[in-house]
C-alpha cells in the first residue's frame, strides 16, 4: 500500500538556522500522528512544506505517491491543511466558505449540504453559519478552518496547533471525532502542546527536536514508557527525550 505520506531526508534552513534537519517520516492509513516539540522545533516549518506552501533545501515529500513540488495540484486533491496562523476568507460566511471548499474539492452538491451541515453541528457553529468569518471569535475561526480541512474527507489531514483556543467539549468533540476519522485509510498529522489530549487521542508520537526527529512511538510503546515511575505521561516522555529531564515533575511544584 502507498504510505499516504512520505518524507524522505527532508531539510530546510533559514540562513544559518536548520529549522528541519534531514527528517524522513512515514505515515499510512489508519495512523492519528501526534506531532510534538519545543517551539522552535520546526513543527511549523515540516507542516508547511508538506502543504506546499514552503519549499525545502533537499530530501521529497510525497502525499499519497505524488510529489508535493513536482505536481502540487495533484497532491493538494489528497490532503486538507490547517495553518497555526489562520488564514480564512473573513468575507465569506462559515455556511460559505465549507461549501466553497466542497466545490474545489469536487465533491456532489447534495452531499456536500449534508456534510456540511454535520460539521458544522461537530463544531458547534450552527447558529454562526450564516455570519461572516471575520466576526467570529478566535476558538470558532479554528472550527470552522478544521471544517474546511475535513470536508470532502481528504486522506490525510495537517492541523497546525489547530485546538488552541477551542472550548473543553469542542475539544472532546472534535478529537473523538479525529480519532475516527482515520479510519477506513485515512491519517492525520496534528501538532499540539495538549499532551494529555495528544496521548488520548492519537496512535503514534512523533517527538521533534531542533528540526530532527528523536522519538517515534506506537501508542503501545508509549504506554509502556508511561508504566514506569520516571516517565509517567508523555509530557515527562517528551521532557525526557528532549534533553529536559530536570523539569519532569516541575508542574506539580507550583
Ligand atoms: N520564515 C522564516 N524565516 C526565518 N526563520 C524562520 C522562518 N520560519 C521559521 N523560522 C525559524 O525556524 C525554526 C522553526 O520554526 P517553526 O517551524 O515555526 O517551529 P515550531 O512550529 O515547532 O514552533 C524557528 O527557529 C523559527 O524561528
Ligand atoms: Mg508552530
Amino acid at each position: 500500500m502507498t504510505p499516504i505520506l512520505e518524507i524522505k531526508e527532508v531539510t530546510k534552513s533559514f540562513g544559518k538556522l536548520k529549522a528541519v534537519d534531514a527528517l524522513s517520516m512515514t505515515i499510512r492509513g489508519g495512523e492519528c500522528v501526534a506531532f510534538i516539540g519545543q517551539n522552535g522545533a520546526g513543527k511549523s516549518t515540516t507542516m508547511r512544506s508538506i502543504a506546499g506552501l514552503s519549499s525545502v533545501d533537499s530530501g521529497t515529500i510525497k502525499i499519497c505517491g505524488v510529489d508535493i513540488s513536482e505536481d502540487p495540484v495533484e497532491a493538494r486533491r489528497h490532503f486538507g491543511y490547517v495553518s497555526q496562523e489562520l488564514d480564512l476568507y473573513s468575507y465569506l460566511t462559515g455556511e460559505e466558505f465549507l461549501m466553497l471548499v466542497a466545490q474545489i474539492r469536487g465533491c456532489a452538491p447534495d452531499a456536500s449540504e449534508r456534510e456540511v451541515d454535520q460539521l458544522l453541528d461537530l463544531c458547534d457553529l450552527q447558529k454562526a453559519r450564516k455570519r461572516l468569518i471575520r466576526e467570529y471569535s478566535g476558538g470558532m475561526a479554528r472550527k470552522i478552518a478544521m471544517a474546511g480541512a475535513l470536508v470532502g474527507k481528504p486522506e490525510l489531514v495537517i492541523l497546525d496547533e489547530s485546538f488552541v483556543g477551542l472550548d473543553p467539549e469542542s475539544t472532546y468533540k472534535l478529537g473523538k471525532y479525529l480519532k475516527s476519522y482515520v479510519s477506513e485509510g485515512r491519517a492525520i498529522l496534528i501538532s499540539s502542546h495538549i499532551l494529555e489530549m495528544l496521548h488520548a487521542m492519537c496512535s503514534r508520537f512523533f517527538i521533534l527536536h531542533h528540526g530532527a526527529c528523536v522519538a517515534d512511538y506506537s501508542l503501545e510503546a508509549l504506554n509502556a514508557l508511561c508504566a514506569s515511575s520516571e516517565t509517567p505521561d508523555l509530557t515527562s516522555v517528551y521532557l525526557q527525550k528532549t534533553g529536559q529531564s530536570d523539569l519532569i515533575g516541575i508542574s506539580r511544584s507550583f
